[in-house]
């Protein structure tokens, strides 16, 4: 079921740019995935099929995969599992096969716990101009998608609107503390550390990657919202990878690249409302996530009707 909005018969709290976020209880929230997708922070009118179902199974993978290193949100990411706790939704199964999580509610840290790899996208922006990360200097003679060992951690504002921003280590201390602020820190190093060895095993570099982590009322640290998805990290395929250039990736680029030709030939001005996506853009679009999930599980997302 291609989904751009849901609508369940319970209370809704949040609706980001791709999640639908309902209140389950005192202690817990479904969190929804839809098919929307969104570029340059715009949303796009057109839903993608599967993506919703994509980044929900996706991220259920890797907290198992990430498991040992600190707890995470995840009760369940199986609606047969998720209904017998939730028993209004049974009529609603469709709606939710494949694409929602029951997971922990927490009181989410303001920050993008950012960690990079390799240098790309806003990152290499800010170094080719003025040879720094976030106001730090990096060494001299990087390219265009050099690998940073080790890796830099750097977080970023959560903007309720528009852009997040960089932020340094010691503004992040001042937001939220110095004992949260080092065992982010910690925990983000160590799942991208973990993570990045069992993406290069199937021939994927995870470039760089934004975690969110949030704190329950037993004021434990969870790692939360989505994992490792072609939506909150850069996926490269390793056969093939060269610094000193743009690399091809697993993700949107299909619609990255359809929203760069229609800004440069003038038909749109990279704000809201976005042009309408070609049937190929989308279908392109939809083929690179379920790629994405093949290559990092090693197996097909088995996508029903419902899916
Ligand atoms: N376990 C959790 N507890 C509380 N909030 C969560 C949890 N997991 C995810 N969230 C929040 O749910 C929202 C997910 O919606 P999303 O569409 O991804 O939003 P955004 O447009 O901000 O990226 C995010 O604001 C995220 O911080
Ligand atoms: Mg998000």
């Amino acid at each position: 079921m291609l989904m751009a909005v849901s609508d369940l018969p319970l209370r809704r709290t949040g609706r980001g740019k791709v999640r639908d976020i309902y209140d389950a209880g005192s202690d817990r929230l479904l969190l929804v995935t839809t098919d929307r997708v969104s570029a340059f922070d715009v949303v796009m009118a057109e839903p993608i099929p599967h993506k919703g179902a994509v980044l929900t199974q996706l991220s259920a993978w890797w907290c198992g995969q990430l498991e040992e290193l600190g707890p995470t949100h995840l009760i369940s990411s199986d609606a047969d599992s998720i209904i017998p706790e939730i028993p209004e939704l049974a009529p609603f199964r469709d709606s939710i096969a494949g694409r929602a999580m029951l997971c922990r509610r927490t009181t989410v840290f303001p920050i993008e716990c950012v960690v990079r790899g390799y240098l790309a996208g806003s990152a290499w922006k800010e170094y080719r101009i003025s040879g720094t990360l976030a106001g730090e200097p990096l060494p001299a003679g990087l390219e265009e998608s050099s690998r940073l060992e080790p890796p830099i951690f750097s977080p970023a504002t959560k903007a309720v609107s528009g852009h997040d921003e960089n932020i340094t280590i010691s503004e992040m201390r001042r937001l939220i503390g110095d004992e949260a602020t080092s065992q982010l820190e910690h925990r983000t190093r160590a799942v991208y550390e973990r993570a990045r060895v069992i993406a290069e095993s199937r021939g994927i570099i995870v470039a760089d990657t934004k975690l969110e982590f949030g704190r329950n009322n037993d004021g434990d640290i969870l790692l939360i919202d989505e994992v490792l998805t072609p939506d909150s990290s850069r996926f490269w395929p390793a056969d093939g990878y060269k610094s000193g250039r743009q690399q091809p990736s697993f993700d949107k680029q299909p619609l990255r690249d359809y929203l760069e030709r229609e800004k440069a030939a003038g038909r749109w001005n990279g704000e809201a409302p976005p042009p309408p996506l070609p049937p190929d853009v989308v279908s392109a679009t939809s083929e690179r996530y379920r790629l994405a999930y093949r290559l990092l599980t090693g197996t097909d997302l088995t996508l029903t009707e419902t899916w």
